[in-house]
């Protein structure tokens, strides 16, 4: 019989990408299948985060639950940027984990397999051109990396310290890969960087100049391909041509994350972003006069240290005028390695939990006057997953979601829906005959 896996994945789209890629390893190269739950599984896998701290403590307890219920010869394997970060370490701790696999290590996943103990998290492996399976998780949407690890020195990050210095992959392996993608169905690409719109500064090994801008208009002229989303993109990156090609490429679609974290420019000073309020608020305006229709989201860090009451008015007034669609909002979590960690104005518990709470009850009242706008009009929604009772569910050029009545054959096509109600989590709509 074949040997099953069981993987469980926290984090961001990378970390999505990476597990895909593990799977397409143990699935084509080792004859593993998926199973249904941990407790009748051979190999168990989290594949974790490390980008706040909660996560990380939840890591050990939830080990000990898979230790608990899992088949006595069954191995666990802690990947991902905890992985990185921790190491051995996690090992020592959790001595039932089988071995640990760093993020851009992914590739040695059938190497660990077999090793005892085996600890792989060196960040600065090169897996730009390897050569991973093909196997995806969603039929509908293709998800590829562009790039790995950042070499942006953001102070509250830890992410160059689990996922190294920035390399970009090929752009002729992108594109034979969204050439491969789109044959198999999968209308939507979806790019996959921590800084995308830094793409091209630096590969392994010769290859002739391009910047991400090129690198879209290559994916877009792919036949088959309807849709290219990407994240991360940079505020600082957003030079004219990038927003130009964003704005008239039709096929891109209109949602663009631009991550603020804060609207003062003391703390994005602090926080080395390397823009500032003006600088934000000038690109997000420019953005919204060349596109009608456009999606802003993005990430607001609140009680960085020294952020006083003045600098947490200004992320406040940014929010009023951007009118984000989506805020990912965070309570500041100091991070090991990382320089803000030391910074001695940190900000007490108390004063930024006050500050995420009206930070998130102004922005759901502004959701609530946003929401009204949509009912009514009609939107390309392309379905990608099945709902209970009857329902499909799929996502607006501008990534709503919206479901319908409907079923299988409404899935992997792009047909016109009428929104007729619609809240802060979502819209349902009618397909438009
Ligand atoms: N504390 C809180 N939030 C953080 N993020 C990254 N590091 C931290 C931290 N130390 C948030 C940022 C980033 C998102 C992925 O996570 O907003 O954009
Ligand atoms: Fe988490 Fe960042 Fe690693 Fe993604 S890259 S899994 S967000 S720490």
């Amino acid at each position: 019989m074949a040997k099953k896996f069981f993987i469980e994945t926290l984090g961001c789209a990378m970390n999505v990408r990476d597990s895909e890629h593990m799977m397409a390893e143990l699935v084509i190269k080792e004859g593993y299948e998926e199973a249904s739950s941990a407790s009748e599984a051979d190999l168990i896998i989290i594949n974790t985060c490390s980008v706040r701290e909660k996560p990380v403590n939840k890591l050990f307890s939830e080990i000990g639950q898979f230790a608990k219920i899992k088949k006595p010869e069954a191995k666990i394997g802690v990947c991902g940027c905890t992985a990185s970060h921790l190491g051995e370490e996690i090992i020592k701790r959790a001595p039932v984990v089988d071995f640990v696999l760093g993020a851009r290590n992914v590739s040695k996943i059938r190497d660990v397999l077999n090793r005892p103990k085996a600890v792989e998290v060196d960040i600065e492996y090169d897996e730009s051109r390897y050569a991973f399976g093909e196997l995806r998780t969603s039929l509908y949407k293709a998800y590829i990396n562009i790039s790995i690890g950042c070499d942006k020195q953001c102070s509250f990050c830890i992410v160059p310290h689990t996922r190294g210095e920035e390399i970009s992959i090929p752009a002729e392996l992108i594109v034979k890969e969204a050439v491969k993608a789109a044959k198999s169905g999968a209308k939507e690409i979806f790019l996959l960087g921590q800084n995308v719109n830094n793409y091209g500064r630096r590969f392994s090994g010769e290859h002739p100049k391009m910047g991400f801008t090129q690198l879209l208009r290559e994916v877009s002229e792919i036949e088959g391909v309807e849709r290219i989303r990407f994240t991360s993109p940079h505020p600082l990156h957003m030079d004219d041509e990038f927003l130009e090609e964003f704005a008239k490429n039709p096929k891109i679609c209109k949602s663009m994350h631009m991550p603020l974290q804060s609207g003062s420019t003391k703390i994005l000073k602090a926080m080395k972003r390397g823009y500032s309020k003006e600088w934000f608020l000038e690109r997000a305006a420019k953005l919204r006069e060349m596109v009608p229709d456009l999606s802003i989201s993005t990430d607001i860090i609140v009680g960085f240290p020294g952020e006083s009451d003045e600098d947490f008015e200004d992320t406040m007034e940014v929010l009023e005028s951007v009118r984000f669609e989506q805020v990912f909002s965070f309570k500041y979590s100091p991070r090991p390695l990382t320089p803000a960690k030391d910074y001695d104005n940190q900000v007490p518990q108390d004063v930024a939990s006050e500050r995420l709470a009206r930070l998130q009850a102004r922005h759901n009242e502004m959701l609530d006057e946003m929401k009204s706008d949509r009912l009514g009009r009609v939107y390309e929604v392309y379905f990608e997953e099945l709902k209970p009772g009857g329902m499909v569910a799929g996502r607006t050029d501008n990534n709503w979601l919206v479901q319908a009545k409907g079923s299988e054959e409404l899935l992997g096509k792009i047909v016109p829906v009428e929104i007729v109600e619609t809240s802060r989590l979502g819209s349902v709509g009618r397909v438009v005959a």
